[in-house]
């Protein structure tokens, strides 16, 4: 029998639209002969869709027609599976759609990649493909990964955070302190966005403000670093999990704008709309060789550090002036899963969602040794006291 596999997108995120370009891109490479997929699409509301349209890119032309014609969906645990059920159901209609073996979630963004669905499959008790809980949410907070990433020997610059309540209270006095802190020019960025949304540079202090304005629009808390005025951005995927992970070939984006920008990630500058795939870039990356080979081995080893599994893209600048090497931010779900940058070391896409996918199994395999319970008679002796004549443990 086949393993059926939900195949998740969308989300309450502003990289939205890139994972549904993201996952139908997949959608199309799934191996059928082993798997028997069910995409799931979450509107921006946070609702499941199901339905014969549902993984058929040209209908998200006009999702309100599309979701006219799908169903919401839920997933619920029951008799030790787990099963698609219609929320909603017409009279002597059963809810029951299918059941799930596995999860593939390929979301970008914050309320979906930043470990919200992982937590979501956990509580199902569903394996799923990719990083877990922390690895997500961590790689989702810019700050906090890289304090991470700094305690464990991995270069880093040094950044900054703000919080949108002190600088609504005292707006000069925060820029003040980043100018202490900080020469122009600066990069603003919210913690936990992609897509260089929210992000822009500032050279002075008007620029500052604006800049500060415009990434709190985002999220509460922002981080401020310096800005590299001679960059070379290479980006480079790593594919395992903590005990064997590999590093893919290095590409450099090109950038149209001076801030490697939303639509250079994904329009390419035409309007096309294959996501990622079609970002203008130079692979394998034209920097030397021991270039090369440092951020492959940094990128390994940051995802080490954070326990990712499944296929993350681990972007680096290089700041041109000292030649220094810089991880910038990790990607646990990287826009089409850094398909491209496979297919020169010779895996093919169906191959990479194989072994992505074998990832998956393989952790829930480990998982299933580990105890998560133990049997006990504690409750046995409980009482919570307040009647008369309690005995037994207290708590
Ligand atoms: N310190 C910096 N100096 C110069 N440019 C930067 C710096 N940080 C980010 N950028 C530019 O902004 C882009 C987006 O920043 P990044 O941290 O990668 O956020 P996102 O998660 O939105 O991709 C980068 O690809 C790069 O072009
Ligand atoms: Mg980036």
């Amino acid at each position: 029998m086949k393993i059926k596999l939900a195949l998740l997108f969308g989300g309450k995120s502003v990289e939205h639209e890139i994972s549904i370009i993201s996952a139908l891109q997949a959608y199309m490479s799934i191996d059928r002969e082993k798997y028997d997929v069910i995409p799931i699409y979450i509107s921006k509301d946070g609702e499941m869709y199901c339905g014969e349209s549902i993984g058929n890119i040209d209908e998200y032309k006009d999702i309100k027609k599309l979701l006219s014609k799908s169903y919401t969906v839920t997933m619920a645990r029951t008799d030790g599976r787990v099963e698609i059920l219609r929320t909603k159901t017409k009279a002597f209609r059963k809810p029951f759609v299918d059941y799930v073996d596995i999860a593939f979630p390929i979301v970008h963004g914050t309320n979906v990649e930043d470990g919200t669905l992982a937590g979501y499959l956990n509580m199902l008790g569903l394996p799923y493909v990719g990083c877990d809980v922390l690895s997500s949410a961590i790689g989702m907070d810019k700050y906090i990964m890289k304090a991470v990433f700094k305690d464990n020997g991995i270069p880093c610059l040094d950044c900054k955070l703000y919080q949108s309540d002190d600088f609504n209270e005292n707006p000069g006095l925060i820029m003040l302190g980043i100018e202490k802190d900080f020469d122009y020019p600066v990069i603003v960025k919210p913690i936990n966005l992609g897509s260089s949304v929210g992000i822009s540079k500032a050279s002075d202090r008007a620029g500052l403000e604006n800049a500060l304005e415009e990434a709190f629009k985002y999220s509460k808390r922002v981080l401020i670093e310096r800005a590299i005025t001679n960059l070379t951005e290479i980006n480079c995927s790593v594919l395992g999990d903590s005990q064997s992970a590999e590093a893919s070939v290095c590409e450099r984006p090109i950038n149209a704008d001076e801030i490697l920008s939303y639509s250079d990630k994904y329009l390419g500058g035409s309007k096309s709309s294959k996501g990622m795939a079609s970002t203008q870039r130079v692979i394998p990356a034209d920097i030397s060789a021991e270039s090369t080979a440092a951020i492959q081995e940094i990128a390994v080893k940051a995802f080490k550090v954070l326990g990712c599994s499944g296929v993350a893209r681990i972007d680096f600048m290089i700041d041109n002036e000292s030649g220094k090497i810089y991880l910038n931010e990790i990607n646990t779900i990287p826009g089409s899963l850094s398909f491209y940058l496979w297919e020169p070391k010779g895996v093919k896409y169906k191959e990479l969602l194989n072994k992505m996918i074998a990832l998956a199994l393989k952790r829930e395999r480990e998982q299933q040794k580990i105890t998560y319970a133990f049997d006990t008679n504690v409750l046995s002796g409980v009482s919570l006291g307040g009647t008369k004549g309690a005995k037994g443990a207290k708590l």
